[in-house]
């Protein structure tokens, strides 16, 4: 099967790209993906970190919210990631609930992640006791990417699926979160649904890479969700989602047309089959007996 022309040459990402590109003010384009094809897409459209987010599972596991997805159908939704990519950095989500609970679990699940799929790195969402956490695993030789404004693994104890640091005292405290992940060792944050006036106030203040989802263009790159941008997902799409596509009226349209093949008797026609050799036909008929 072609993969068609890539965008940029394939050469492997690596984490110091991304601190020479927020350097050179060069944005950072990054998309999640959960399959091997939708890797792939990621792949040849050249972006420079892929993620997979356990909005997997919402998107692609049709869960109602993020916090059932189980480490299990993580590594296997990053392992497929995995071997649909080559270039861009790869990061996976840890699920909720895996590490938590004491640096132990984070390290164990972290490692689990790199041993079983290849990964480059890991998230974990928010400040508060995930910064001893991020500390942890970064310690462990594994790098972490922080997340904070938005937290869906916790939506119901930040208010719901609404911005966060909408006052000055919670953007002083969204700042405090992520100095703190800076400073144990993050690679990089990924601010979501944050005003834009706050992400201003607070990037002058940090040295790593931050990637914005509904945090304004202040940010060092952006990342979107493969089927939100693409018009895959039905579900509701947050105010940040910008389409890129309608994908899903089309594939229903395709799904239709060639159900209604099917009904009809025009699909398959004669190119679609496979021939035999007269000859063959017609022994074929004779040891059936006519
Ligand atoms: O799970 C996810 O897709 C994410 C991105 C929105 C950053 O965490």
């Amino acid at each position: 099967m072609s993969t068609g022309p890539t965008a940029t040459p394939a050469r492997r990402r690596t984490f110091a790209d991304l601190a020479a590109q927020k350097a050179a003010g060069d944005p950072i384009a990054m998309v999640t993906a959960y399959d091997y094809p939708s890797a792939q897409i990621a792949e040849a459209a050249g972006v420079d970190v892929v993620l997979v987010g356990d909005s997997g599972a919402m998107t692609v596991l049709g869960y109602d919210s993020t916090v059932p997805i189980t480490v299990d159908e993580m590594l296997v939704l990053t392992s497929a990631v995995r071997r649909g990519l080559s270039t861009p950095l790869l990061i996976a989500d840890l699920p909720f609930g895996s590490y938590e609970g004491s640096d132990e679990q984070a390290v164990a699940t972290a490692q689990r992640f790199v041993k079983t799929t290849g990964c480059d790195g890991v998230k974990i969402e928010r400040g508060g006791t995930s910064v001893q956490r991020a500390r942890a695993i970064v310690a462990a030789g594994i790098p972490v990417m922080g997340h904070i404004g938005l937290t869906p693994q916790t939506a119901a104890t930040i208010g719901g699926y609404r911005s966060q640091g909408r006052t000055a005292d919670e953007a002083v405290t969204l700042l405090e979160s992520a100095r703190a992940l800076e400073e144990a060792g993050c690679f990089a944050l990924v601010f979501e649904a944050i005003p834009t006036a706050v992400t201003d106030a607070i990037m002058p203040r940090l040295s790593v890479p931050v990637i914005g989802i509904g945090a304004g263009p202040g940010t060092d790159g952006q990342v979107l969700v493969f089927h939100d941008l693409l018009g895959i997902y039905d579900g509701h799409a947050a105010r940040f989602v910008k389409r890129y596509a309608e994908l899903r009226g089309e594939m229903i349209a395709a799904v239709t047309a060639y159900a209604e093949d099917v009904r009809s008797g025009r699909y398959p026609e004669e190119e679609h089959g496979y021939g035999m050799p007269e000859a063959e036909v017609t022994r074929l008929h004779e040891l059936l007996g006519g």
